[in-house]
């Protein structure tokens, strides 16, 4: 190659960058100003090099003034802390009961180690991330899920002004799914329900799932069955045939009261994908499953 056709090449690599960052504009355009809740979960929150592709996503779509909140998880975390602190698990008809106990190892898990972890991830990425509970503020009050279950929580109430004011001040709150109870004790929620919640409570244009798999599929077994769009009827109807199970029901009941309570869009996303976030919000295509009330 000639030296001319070697500048000539590397215009047009530039170029196509350029490109690419102006197809977003649209997007951007479209989204600013606007709330995104986020749950993240699955292999996205355990895998180094993914950790930082979400990081710089939530960094990037914060600093282009989209308004950010993540929900996280923390399911094999707190089971590790708990054979660490030599705490046995409970079970009463195939449900882990949350004693006294357990129940001290999940806050100092969720809210001690794996809420700041990820502050300080986004915060090395540029984004300015503030933790909170879901105590902090009143945001969730919840009470007992059922008697037998101990500490695990149903939401109550959601009191979202603390999380809108740190979004309006150009925040990403962090938030830990445990709640004040009614009763005064703390309680752990379900982090996809506390994310549909907390969407509800903001009315925003979307609520992200980030998971371990591509997409909702129609037939968990069949490939080729997975959904890219679906209206909120029909996925009732889904739900209600019972062939979705497992980590899948919470986040697509949560989808759905989330829909009903005023937010625009949800998606389940792949986040073993590196930038699942960006490909769904910057890009015409889209990626993983979209869910809206049409
Ligand atoms: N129809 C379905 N489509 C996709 N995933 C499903 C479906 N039914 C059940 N699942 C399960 O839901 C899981 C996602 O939930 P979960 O394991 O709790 O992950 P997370 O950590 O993101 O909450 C998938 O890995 C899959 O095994
Ligand atoms: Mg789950």
């Amino acid at each position: 190659m000639s030296d001319e056709q070697q500048r000539r090449q590397s215009l047009e690599q530039t170029l196509t960058k350029a490109r690419v960052l102006i197809e977003a504009l649209p997007y951007i355009r479209a989204y600013k100003g606007k709330k995104v809740v986020i749950k993240y979960g699955g292999s996205a929150m355990t895998d180094d090099s993914l950790r930082n592709s979400f990081a710089e996503d939530v960094s990037l779509l914060s600093l282009v003034g989209i308004k950010v909140a993540v929900v996280h998880g923390g399911g094999p975390q707190i089971t590790r802390a708990m054979g660490q602190a030599g705490v046995e698990p409970q079970w009463v008809d195939g449900l882990r009961v949350t004693d006294a106990e357990t129940m001290r190892v999940v806050q100092i898990t969720l809210a001690g180690e794996i809420n700041p972890d990820i502050v300080r991830l986004l915060g090395g990425h540029g984004a300015s991330a503030l933790g909170v509970t879901g105590i902090d503020g009143n945001l969730f009050i919840a009470r007992a899920k059922h008697p037998r279950l101990g500490f695990v929580g149903e939401i109550a109430e959601v009191n979202a002004q603390i999380v809108s004011d740190l979004m309006d001040d150009g925040l990403v709150p962090v938030v830990a799914p445990v709640a004040r109870g009614e009763d005064g004790a703390v309680y752990n929620l379900n982090a996809d329900t506390a994310a549909g919640a907390l969407a509800a409570a903001l009315g925003t244009e979307k609520l992200v799932y980030l998971t371990d798999v591509e997409g909702l599929y129609r037939d968990l077994g069949d490939e080729d069955s997975l959904i890219s769009q679906i209206g909120a009827a029909a996925l009732r109807k889904l739900v209600d045939s019972g062939s979705i199970s497992a980590g899948m029901l919470p986040k697509l009941r949560s989808c759905m009261a989330a829909l009903e309570g005023g937010v625009q869009q949800a998606h389940i996303l792949d986040g073993r994908v590196q930038h699942a976030l960006l490909l769904e919000i910057f890009t015409p295509e889209g990626i993983g499953t979209m869910i809206n009330t049409a």
